[in-house]
């Protein structure tokens, strides 16, 4: 009988999801002779039994598409003792072999505490993030489309703050690591690049470095700040988060937000050079992958297929060097990757001071 195999995304959509879910069908299918089911909306659609029957024709030419066709949502089956039950029991009502998940932190940690409690709920674990915040793979796929996306944007506010000689602050996304902003920035040339990692202080960091550029006679400047920047707040070592909503979601995160704004208006104030600010947002999630992100994503797709193929189970397929390896699941797989202090190194070489 053909091993039947559920496949689901979940969390934040990411550009590289339906090349990693072609990639696992079109090895499983042509290579292994597998079934596969898709779950719909994340872990939603397994609680809910909302699925679909996958054939290769479904997944054609899907590499170049952004967003997920199997939706998602960030529901978390995790959050009590009766949706655990009820994940695990209907996996098993589907009959499936195996599941492969593909997400991030939270995504994956539900996977990997569902397969703790039934070791016969197999699971294969993909990992996805556009702020490539997760431990265990060198890279995520969809960091370097948000990278590029947020660069050739950089690029394009470069000569309309040259124009009006004024200051642009760029928020980027990365709610935990700057990664995006640290990268895009670098490339892009930003004069200023503020990240989660570095807490930093309004009138130290920001603006005497603006104004000593100022009187340099410098005309404009674009500064880049992670949307998870924290400032430097005395008796507080973590700094405070700027928030859009207090409201939580099941994952318990807050939705951030508004630091841009904050920052441009300061600048004004203490620096008295015009100054705007743009969220970037959703536009670094939203589209076409990148080539890297399309390969990338289709080699995690078929190393699942494969990790299926060898009955494994609570491993993740990650990037090491240049070789895609399933890796084991820990409790560590919740542990943020964050920006070290090496790669902080460039931030401090390449910007104002
Ligand atoms: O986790 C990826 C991410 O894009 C974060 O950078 C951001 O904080 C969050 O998702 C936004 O999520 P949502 O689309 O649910 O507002």
């Amino acid at each position: 009988m053909a091993t039947k195999v559920g496949i689901l995304t979940g969390g934040g959509d990411c550009p590289g999801l339906n090349a990693v879910i072609r990639g696992a069908v079109y090895s499983g299918i042509i290579e292994y002779d597998m079934e596969f089911i898709g779950i719909k909306y994340g872990w939603m659609g397994l609680l809910d039994m909302i699925t679909e029957d996958i054939i290769l024709d479904d997944v054609r030419g899907i590499i170049s598409e952004g967003g997920t066709v199997l939706r998602t949502s960030r529901t978390n089956p995790t959050k009590n003792e009766e949706d655990i039950a009820k994940a695990i029991a209907n996996f098993h009502e589907l009959e499936l072999d195996h599941l492969i998940v593909i997400g991030g932190e939270d995504t994956l940690g539900a996977a990997y505490r569902l397969w703790k409690e039934d070791d016969n709920f197999k699971v294969i674990g993909v990992p996805k993030t556009i702020d490539n915040d997760l431990s265990g793979t060198d890279v995520t796929f969809g960091f370097d489309t948000a990278i590029n996306i947020a660069m050739a944007d950089i690029d394009r506010l470069h000569t309309t703050a040259r124009s009006h000689n004024r200051v642009i602050v760029i928020e980027l996304m990365g709610r935990h690591a700057g990664w995006i902003t640290l990268e895009a920035g670098l490339a892009g040339c930003a004069d200023i690049v503020l990240i989660p990692e570095v807490p930093f202080d309004i009138e130290d960091d920001l603006c005497k470095p603006l104004q000593k550029m100022k009187d340099q006679g410098r005309e404009y400047a674009i500064v880049v700040v992670s949307e998870g920047a924290k400032i430097k707040v005395e008796h507080d070592r973590d700094g405070s988060l700027f928030l859009q909503e207090v409201d939580r979601d099941e994952f318990g995160h807050v939705r951030l937000g508004g630091i841009g704004k904050i920052l441009a208006n300061e600048i004004e104030e203490r620096v008295n050079w015009e100054s705007r600010h743009v969220v970037l947002g959703h536009l670094q999630r939203g589209g076409s992958p990148s080539a890297f992100d399309r390969i990338l994503s289709t080699r995690f797709g078929v190393a699942a297929a494969d990790a299926v193929s060898e009955g494994l189970s609570g491993v993740m397929v990650a990037l090491r060097g240049s070789e895609i390896l399933p890796i084991k699941m820990t409790d560590e797989i919740k542990i943020i990757k964050r920006v070290p202090d090496d790669y902080v190194r460039y931030a401090r070489l390449f910007t104002a001071r």
